[in-house]
């Protein structure tokens, strides 16, 4: 089963080409030009998207060495996103499905971060835990199988990547954050300034970020800015040390509380070193099993609208030439 993957939810266009579960190539290219508007400009990414995407699948194909004629299902992301940005995967992806007459699957951003924790894998074990952590996310979810999934936990404000990114630009760096944060944070001090982990107290199981970028907020308007400077990689190391112990300490809650201990981390943040190391060291204490996907496969990118299109596909869920975009699609619509 050869499927072409079509992403453009936010500012990555990509496309891919898989095989089952195998990933035969993956073409993204990043709209850097957002960096210098502090964040996604959303007609600008509509803008790129339409100049780029048939380029990128071009790409995608000729790297897979499959054609087009031999392509069986064309999964492309409907939500959640931004409008537009949605818009010209989806208009392409029916373009090409009419005029090759190739079957058209609406994939879920979200569920392809999911399954992007099983490419080039040959089975899936259910029930097991989702950690879904992204620019606009924060999430776990009980995966008891396929189409079946329970919400345990989410944010009442900001998602994790969103509070990587307010924090740098906080700090005076561009977008996204959560790499430049990274990049300061490398030797600073991980205690050196206290920020909150909030707890919530008529919702223990969901997180809050807004308090903690808030009290960077503080810490950066009641201190001269010498201070500040001379230590910026220590509150960025504090500051991305509370954000990466508050995942981890209601992720392994929440696995206690339900008693499913295999968990897969996934979303944009998992990009981060400094979590990956954290969750290895948790690992090492086999009290969880907790898996995430390679580095090239945690921020946006159509190898894993692939993979959630093959379930979807293998399920017989396909969509039909009416797929609309949906900005808010819920992971379990
Ligand atoms: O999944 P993703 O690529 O896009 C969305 O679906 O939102 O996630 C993007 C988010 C951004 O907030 C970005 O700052 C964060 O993931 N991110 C990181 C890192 N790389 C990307 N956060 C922390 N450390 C990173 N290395
Ligand atoms: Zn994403």
């Amino acid at each position: 089963m050869y499927i072409l993957g079509i992403e453009s939810s936010c500012d990555e266009t990509s496309a891919s080409v898989s095989h089952n579960r195998k990933i035969l190539s993956n073409t993204t290219i990043n709209q850097v030009i957002h960096s210098e508007y502090g964040g996604v400009v959303p007609e600008i990414a509509s803008r790129e998207h339409l100049d780029l995407i048939s380029k990128v699948v071009e790409l995608a194909l000729v790297e897979s060495g499959i054609k087009i004629d031999n392509i069986d299902a064309i999964a492309v992301t409907n939500g959640p996103g931004l409008k537009g940005a949605l818009m010209v995967g989806v208009n392409f992806a029916k373009g090409l499905s009419i005029s090759k007459n190739i079957p058209l699957v609406g994939v879920n951003h979200m569920e392809g971060h999911l399954f992007s924790n099983f490419i080039d894998l040959k089975e899936i074990k259910y029930p097991f835990l989702c950690l879904l952590v992204s620019g606009g996310h924060t999430q776990i979810w009980n995966v008891k199988e396929y189409k079946n999934y329970e919400l345990l936990s989410n944010t009442i404000d900001d998602a994790a990547g969103e509070a990587f990114d307010k924090g740098a630009r906080l700090l005076g760096m561009s977008y996204p954050g959560g790499p430049e944060i990274e990049k300061l944070a490398k030797g600073g001090d991980l205690t050196k300034f206290k920020f909150p982990i909030a707890k919530i107290k008529d919702s223990v199981n969901n997180f809050s970020f807004s308090g903690l970028k808030t009290s960077l907020y503080y810490l950066i308007k009641n201190n001269n800015q010498e201070m500040i400077n001379k230590n910026k990689k220590h509150i960025a190391a504090s500051y991305q040390e509370t954000i990466l112990e508050t995942l981890l300490q209601k992720m392994t809650f929440i696995a206690d509380q339900t008693k499913v201990y295999d968990i897969f981390v996934s979303g944009g943040v998992i990009a981060n070193m400094r979590f990956r190391d954290k969750i290895s060291e948790l690992n090492a204490k086999e009290e969880y099993n907790i898996n995430c996907p390679s580095m090239k496969y945690c921020t946006d990118n159509a190898a894993m609208i692939c993979m959630a299109g093959y379930e979807k596909v293998i399920n017989n869920k396909f969509s039909d030439i009416t797929l609309e975009v949906n900005p808010n699609l819920l992971m379990n619509q």
